[in-house]
């Protein structure tokens, strides 16, 4: 992938991964469309570079992913690259009273039916533009789950056969996939060990997509997968010692 003069639509842009995503395109020269519900976090983050463009939108419902489509579609139809990074994660069990239907609607809307249908409406555009990718943020939780966070890990496993299916049908566009340890984030707030930093995760990701290394297994991951290939049941025990 080339890495700069692109036009980059990342949503959870205000928080974490996004954030440190959109402020790393920048420095390389891109143009930012950042997208998160919370206007305030927006607009603190536009401050950052003026090639960032604030967009208020919530993704898991249908009528704001419109309004977002309508608007890249009217000012912006030169996006060749969409990142479907934000992500919740609930991390209660069912047998947890509290959660409710609604929570795991919402769960599943934002983890994996809405980054789906982004990319369904925005493919067109994708495929007249050049040099242009979708990159997809699933989880190490999405090969070796967690006892917490059953939704939360089906909709990652969801995202990652998903991306590696896409793959196989398209040919112009270009199909990413982030698949992260630990991050040091707003997600993972006084739970977890070794947890890295989201500088480290774009660090690694950014070697890796310029060199259109498809499924990328940042830092942990590429050992929790040798490990689950020898033994599943080892790598059960790491996952659920390592997320509690
Ligand atoms: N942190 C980890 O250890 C870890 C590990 C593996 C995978 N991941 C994945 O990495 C991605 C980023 O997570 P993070 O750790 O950076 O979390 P984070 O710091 O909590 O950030 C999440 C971002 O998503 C946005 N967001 C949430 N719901 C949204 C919605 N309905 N519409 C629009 N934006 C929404 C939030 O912004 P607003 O609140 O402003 O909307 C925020 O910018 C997620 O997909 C997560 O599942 C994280």
């Amino acid at each position: 992938m080339i890495l700069n003069n692109n036009k980059i639509l990342i949503t959870g842009a205000t928080s974490g991964i996004g954030k440190e995503l959109t402020k790393r395109f920048c420095q390389l020269n891109n143009q930012v469309i950042a997208v998160g519900r919370n206007e305030n976090r927006l607009n603190e983050l536009a401050k950052f570079d003026s090639r960032i463009i604030p967009f208020k939108c919530d993704i898991s419902l249908q009528s704001e992913l419109d309004r977002l489509v309508a608007f890249i579609k009217k000012e912006h139809n030169d996006l060749n690259v969409l990142i479907n990074n934000a992500g919740i994660q609930y991390d209660q069990t069912l047998l947890n009273e509290t959660y409710a239907l609604q929570k795991i609607e919402h769960e599943i809307n934002t983890n994996l039916v809405s980054p789906i249908k982004l990319i369904a409406l925005l493919l067109p555009l994708l495929q007249i533009n050049s040099n242009s990718a979708i990159v997809n943020v699933s989880s190490g939780l999405a090969l070796v789950p967690k006892t917490k966070a059953a939704v939360y890990c089906g909709t990652k496993a969801a995202i990652h056969i998903f991306s590696k299916s896409l793959r196989y049908q398209l040919n112009k566009v270009k199909v990413f996939e982030i698949i992260p340890p630990l991050v040091d984030t707003e997600m993972t707030k006084g739970r977890g060990k070794g947890k890295i930093s989201p500088q480290r995760l774009v660090n690694e990701f950014i070697k890796a997509y310029q060199k259109n290394k498809y499924e990328i297994n940042i830092h942990k991951v590429k050992l929790l997968r040798l490990i689950n290939r020898i033994s599943p049941k080892i790598a059960d025990r790491i996952m659920n010692r390592a997320t509690m």
